[in-house]
């Protein structure tokens, strides 16, 4: 008897400690939540109700109301860069702007995202006077402007891991590569060398994602083999669209919105081309130099700006004034950047504001401007090359983080070479 009245009274004094903690920790909660809502008041709040995105985790400058409405400030940065004028892309942002502000329940909420071609094209050749003097693949851009859900090919959900019961399974870096079908040999050398998997120093897991489109009508039939190849590697990721330059930003939408879901504990991610060198050990060793308040709003890689379109029609990156007149923002080069795992959601979500761009970096830099988040340079990304003479030389690459356009052979070489243990420098 006299034991179980110990046994009650401990009970009940543990109890009463449990009480006592989870309130202190619900009122910091409360603390943390007003002062996030304390920032300067920005004009503008995005409420998102979406239900792609499952996982309502609360990085900084976010509350979540409810499981699916995602309710964040947007800077007016965005919108102090970019001139309100009569291009039909600036219309298209202030008009959306707008719509954020008059509106308690934005059309973000109904925007279906599936209007695709023909349903654009009687809006096109209203809104943009000379249409029919755009390139045909600039056109197909526009026409496809608002068709954002193609249904994903391969996916591979598995990809990053559980993420429970080991601790060791939570990648760190993510690779994700930007690959089209034909590129087999490309992506090979990527996995012997800087993308292979694992655990590298200090326990760090690398993970690699290769993102496709499909494949024009034109070309050979390649969907057995690459299905055969992502059976095989399980690194695969393809969606239904057409694998073209002019089609980046969706795919690097869809990236986001399969990380959101797959991948929401990753680190950090390093996006890139299929033909750049990258030293892996040293992309690392900096990402781990990082104090904590950086390692989360993290945008860094070979920046460009002042920057602004380039207006010769036989450019890759022509861009009709038309469309868009302004500069652009400054904004890391696409053949390879790192970004923070925590900005992922919150540029998925900018995403259905701010409208397409057909440069996708460009566009990760409107989005990153809008979020208050700003590119930071480094000499390591060295996404125009090195010069000519150094091209062969392994302890230039054994100095950097990214070196631009390299052959599979060139990559293999010199990956050998910086990871002998022959080598001085
Ligand atoms: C992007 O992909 C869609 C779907 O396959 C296609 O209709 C469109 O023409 C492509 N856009 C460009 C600019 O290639």
């Amino acid at each position: 008897m006299r034991h179980f009245q110990t046994f009650s009274a401990m009970i009940l004094i543990v109890s009463l400690f449990l009480i006592f903690f989870y309130s202190t920790q619900l009122h910091q909660t409360a603390n943390t939540l007003r002062v996030v809502s304390e920032k300067p008041p920005k004009q503008l709040e995005l409420h998102v109700q979406d239900s792609d995105v499952k996982h309502p985790s609360t990085p900084e400058g976010f509350t979540t109301t409810d499981l699916n409405v995602h309710k964040f400030p947007i800077s007016d940065e965005l919108g102090q860069i970019i001139p309100q004028n009569g291009a039909y892309w600036n219309r298209l942002l202030f008009s959306t702007l707008r719509s954020l502000d008059d509106s308690e329940n934005p059309f973000m909420n109904e925007h279906p995202w599936s209007v695709c071609r023909q349903e654009n094209e009687d809006l096109l050749r209203i809104n943009v006077h000379d249409f029919n003097s755009y390139p045909v693949l600039f056109k197909a851009f526009l026409q496809g402007m608002n068709c954002r859900s193609p249904p994903i090919l391969i996916s591979q959900p598995d990809r990053c891991g559980s993420g429970g019961k080991d601790g060791n399974s939570q990648t760190f870096l993510l690779f994700a590569i930007k690959s089209v079908p034909r590129n087999f040999e490309q992506r090979q050398a990527v996995r012997e060398t800087w993308g292979r998997e694992g655990v590298y120093q200090r326990g760090l897991r690398v993970r690699l994602v290769f993102l496709l489109g499909t494949s024009s009508e034109n070309d050979p039939d390649l969907s057995k083999l690459l299905s055969y190849e992502a059976k095989l590697y399980k690194d695969v990721l393809q969606w239904d669209f057409q694998d073209t330059l002019l089609n980046l930003t969706l795919k690097m939408n869809m990236f986001l919105k399969w990380t959101v879901k797959h991948c929401p504990q990753v680190s950090f991610v390093f996006s890139g081309d299929d033909d750049v060198f990258v030293n892996t050990p040293a992309l690392l060793t900096y990402l781990q130099s990082l104090d904590a308040s950086k390692a989360f709003q993290l945008y860094v890689g070979h920046i460009i700006s002042p920057a602004s379109p380039l207006r010769d029609p036989k450019s890759k990156y022509y861009i009709p004034s038309s469309f868009y007149d302004g500069p652009y923002p400054p904004y890391a080069g696409g053949g390879g950047f790192l970004i923070s795992g925590s900005l992922l959601q919150p540029l998925y979500l900018i995403s259905r504001v701010i409208p397409f761009f057909p440069i996708d970096d460009v566009y990760i830099g409107m989005c990153t401007k809008a979020l208050e988040v700003s590119p930071e340079a480094h000499k390591g990304f060295q996404t125009f090359d090195v010069k000519e003479q150094d091209r062969e030389n392994v302890c230039v690459h054994k100095e950097h983080l990214l070196l631009h356009q390299r052959s599979p052979q060139h990559i293999k070489r010199m990956w050998k070479g910086i990871n002998s243990p022959l080598l001085t420098c």
